[in-house]
């Protein structure tokens, strides 16, 4: 979590790192701080979001740096926002990440002046105890000695230059004519290049005139070819919308097709390498792991296949059944899950091998698999997931059905289903889901039933409702309701029915009905009318497709619920967009 930004060039730096920033908010939004350099180091920090601010008070400078934090270590507070400074207030750093081992370290700085709680600031305490050395190999010391997944870029009074280090969370540079960004993310510097240099873990890049980049544990030079990126400015804008969210929502009317255009042939070797493996494990987190659970239940019903679904961070816990012939599929969007990294790493010790579904180019993950099918939904950045989930669906439904020598099939099946998703995509309906948001904004419990894949969807859907409305939302398979939750249910408890119009079609109504005789307000999702349903949102009969038909009308009751409970839709509470941290 945590973004950062930094620039070297010409133009007024504080400007470039202030929209950075804003851009950047997804990633954590607790505090943000900004450090410029002229002849002097000069700093500004503020608690909470950077809202609408555009201009901060310092002097104009070439070269700066910008943080916006999720706060890990330490509390939300002005001392423990970044940048932080070394006692003589000549070295400034932000640091993205978890600093493992920094009570250790701390105990070698005995004559150091700490003014936060962070990890963060023992970086510039450390880089000023070995200054001595130059700049640029203290600054390489410093990066061997920390232990845990970071990145942190450092400015200082002792030299003009700009110096990033990644060691396991990301670092892109962006170049333009004479001007370097470095950021944790593209859109952060996408008004000004699309040309960049992806940082691979344990290197470091030294801006001059010039970037130089070097492993710094070995110390070598390392070159690299400049890559332009395909996303576009306008993708990773607002546009016409109130929110990313909706925006983003609303987008799924092309990033289905957008998922599915991959070279066939490559999704018949991954198919057929999920086929042929011993032991198969589908692996994410959040939504990402719930489009797992929902690729178990597709891979079982298309392709006869059992799955393993297992979430990330539970991963570990299996490590006595792999073998070099098992098969890892790794799902997120981020590509920067430190739960599902830390899955990849215990597979890859195992010699699993390891396939990931990612949104990202050049992330973590991308960089620590075998190979990646990039799911192309463009840049997500409200915090819920959302285009990125159904991409992810699309994905796995196209794999199933190469599994199961029906490629074309699948495909075509998905092609109706993204022209069927346009359809649905209007203002009316719309109004129709904000009109149930409006009857049942002032509840604060709501059930949400499915079965099959649709019941990871529930699942899903919970997920959607509790991070942007904060109310109190929860899942369940349809049939597990009698064995419990149903005691929950009073008179008018809004209950949603996920309906797929197949051979669970049945089961699923019967245990609406069971929910409406203890009063329930039921919510159909459903392709068909049932007059069990006292509210009734149409979906498109998609067959295997209904799971990624059905989240989305609660994607947008979500987003109501929150405008209703006067909660911010694309930065929620307590979360961030990519959560960097176990
Ligand atoms: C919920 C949400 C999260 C993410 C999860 C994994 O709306 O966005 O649950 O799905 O944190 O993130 P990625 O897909 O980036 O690995």
């Amino acid at each position: 979590m945590c973004g950062i930004i930094a620039y070297k060039g010409n133009k007024n730096s504080t400007n470039i790192i202030l929209n950075g920033l804003k851009i950047l908010e997804y990633r954590g939004y607790d505090s943000w701080g900004v450090a410029s350099k002229n002849d002097k180091i000069h700093i500004f920090k503020e608690i909470g979001k950077i809202g609408e601010i555009n201009k901060i008070n310092l002097p104009n400078a070439k070269i700066a740096i910008g943080h916006t934090r999720w706060a890990t270590t330490g509390s939300i507070t002005k001392e423990n926002a970044h940048p932080h400074l070394s006692c003589d207030n000549k070295i400034a750093v932000v640091h993205n990440g978890i600093i493992e081992n920094y009570e250790e370290l701390k105990k070698n700085l005995k004559n150091h002046r700490f003014v936060s709680e962070t990890d963060t600031e023992i970086i510039p305490h450390l880089i000023e105890e070995n200054i001595n050395l130059g700049l640029f190999e203290a600054v390489k010391k410093v990066a061997n000695l920390l232990e845990g997944r970071s990145a942190f870029i450092v400015i200082s009074e002792y030299s003009d230059d700009l110096i990033a280090v990644r060691k396991g969370a990301p670092l892109i540079l962006g170049i333009s004519n004479d001007e370097y960004f470095i950021a944790s993310d593209i859109p952060a510097f996408l008004d000004y290049t699309k040309n960049v240099n992806y940082l691979d873990d344990n290197e470091m890049v030294v801006i001059k005139d010039n970037p130089t980049f070097f492993n710094f544990e070995t110390g070598d030079e390392i070159k690299k070819r400049i890559i332009t990126i395909e996303w576009d400015k306008e993708q990773a804008r607002k546009g016409r919308y109130d929110h990313y969210l909706i925006k983003e929502i609303m987008e799924q009317k092309e990033t289905i097709n957008r998922a599915i255009n991959q070279d066939e042939s490559e999704i018949q070797k991954i198919a057929n390498e999920i086929n042929n493996a011993f032991g198969t494990f589908f692996v994410g987190c959040g939504t990402a792991g719930k489009v797992c659970h929902a690729g178990e239940y597709l891979y079982s019903k298309i392709a006869k296949k059992h799955i393993n679904f297992v979430v990330a961070s539970e991963f570990s816990n299996y490590k006595h059944f792999l073998t070099d012939k098992t098969l890892m599929i790794a799902v997120s969007q981020s590509g920067e899950t430190a739960d599902t990294i830390e899955a990849i790493e215990t597979a890859k010790k195992q010699n699993v091998k390891v396939i990931s579904l990612i949104n990202v180019k050049g992330s973590s993950i991308n960089q620590k698999s075998d190979y990646s099918l990039l799911i192309n939904a463009g840049p997500e950045k409200a915090v819920a997931s959302t285009k990125a989930a159904t991409s992810q669906l699309a994905l796995l439904l196209l794999l199933a059905y190469a599994s199961a020598n029906r490629l074309k099939e699948g495909k075509l099946l998905l092609i109706e289903t993204a022209g069927m998703i346009n359809d649905m995509l209007n203002l009316r309906y719309e109004e129709h889901i904000k009109r149930l948001a409006e009857r049942i904004y002032e509840n604060e419990h709501l059930y949400i039933i499915g079965k099959a894949a649709n019941y990871p969807m529930a699942l899903e859907c919970a997920i959607k409702i509790q991070e942007i409305s904060y109310m109190h939302a929860e899942g369940f398979a349809a049939g597990e309701l009698k064995h419990g939750p149903i005691a929950l249910i009073e008179k008018s408890t809004p209950c949603i029915i996920l309906v797929a119009n197949d051979e669970t079609k049945k089961d699923v109504l019967v245990n609406a009905q069971e929910l409406k005789t203890r009063g329930a307000y039921t919510i159909g999702i459903s392709p068909e009318y049932n007059k069990i349903f006292d509210y009734w949102i149409k979906v498109p009969d998609a067959g295997d497709a209904s799971p990624i038909v059905n989240i989305i009308p609660i994607q947008i009751l979500s987003y109501h619920l929150a405008l209703l409970r006067k909660h911010d839709p694309d930065l929620p509470r307590n979360l961030a967009k990519s959560v960097t941290v176990k």
